[in-house]
């Protein structure tokens, strides 16, 4: 199982959205999905049709200042309506929990020791995270072997992108050396508009790692969250799902790369 991270600590820029639809697409290709929700806001959760406080979650797996009394696959959840796609459901005790997590000796690593159990089970995992460089995210690029980071296309939120990619610097030399980036994904794009287009060529000009296919912005994204599906089974003509098929087929190369 190969396991990416979609992380950026700027919120509201299509982390969880990405995370889903990429991984129904993957699906569709016949991978073996897992999806993990790190985030205690749940959105991925809740974007799956997935009632947080019905069922057992990530929470009661990595524990607080204790161990968690569950395993992983004590809390998957079939996902794919007839697709190989499970999570691994997040809830807002994870937050509590994070706070307790930084007392545990290999406190970086709860997650990455939880993914071992089902390791044989998956082609790839997808890891949806919080909008923080907190435990949580720090975890999920411990358990990774690479990142894929969503950017809104705006110069703001560049230098946050910069701050983002120096914490994997900064990962790798101490945590996880084989952390790979596997690209900036653009979100949120408007090819009209002039200041995407600047964000655009700012940041081909620093010779960022930024995938060819980019997301734009589209209200049926939104819409599908709220119906519990991913853009790509909510409105599989869309472009925007087509994008995200697109990106599912650059992924599937890369697993299909054999690299560790
Ligand atoms: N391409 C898009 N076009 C329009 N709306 C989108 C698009 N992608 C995501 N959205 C919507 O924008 C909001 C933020 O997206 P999403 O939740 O995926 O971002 P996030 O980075 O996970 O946010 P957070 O940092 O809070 O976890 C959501 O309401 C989502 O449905
Ligand atoms: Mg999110």
């Amino acid at each position: 199982m190969r396991v990416i991270a979609i992380a950026n600590h700027k919120g509201g820029v299509g982390k969880t959205a990405s995370t889903h639809a990429l991984g129904t697409a993957l699906g569709e290709l016949g991978q073996r999905v897992l999806l993990v929700d790190v985030d205690p806001q749940s959105s991925l959760t809740a974007a799956c049709g997935v009632d947080t406080a019905a069922n057992e979650s990530l929470a009661e797996v990595l524990g607080g200042v204790a161990p968690g009394q569950l395993s992983l696959p004590d809390v998957l959840l079939d996902v794919g309506d007839g697709l190989p796609i499970h999570l691994v459901p997040a809830d807002i005790a994870l937050a509590p929990n994070e706070l307790g997590m930084v007392q545990r000796y290999g406190r970086e690593s709860l997650l990455q020791s939880a993914l071992a159990a089902v390791s044989r089970t998956y082609d790839v995992c997808l890891i949806d995270c919080p909008p923080s460089l907190g435990l949580l995210t720090v975890n999920a690029l411990r358990a990774a072997t690479a990142v894929i980071i969503p950017t809104q296309p705006q110069i703001s939120d560049l230098r946050g992108l910069k701050l983002f990619l120096d914490t994997i610097v900064q990962i790798r030399q101490e945590i996880n050396p084989r952390l790979e980036i596997l690209g900036i994904l653009v979100t949120f794009l408007d090819s009209r508009l002039i200041h995407h287009q600047d964000a655009l060529a700012t940041m081909r000009g620093q010779g960022l790692p930024v995938f060819e296919v980019r997301i734009g912005r589209s209200v049926r994204v939104a819409e599908a969250a709220a119906a519990g599906e991913s853009i790509v089974i909510y409105d599989p003509s869309n472009p925007q799902a087509e994008n995200y098929r697109q990106l599912a087929k650059e992924i599937e190369k890369w697993l299909k790369s054999g690299q560790r």
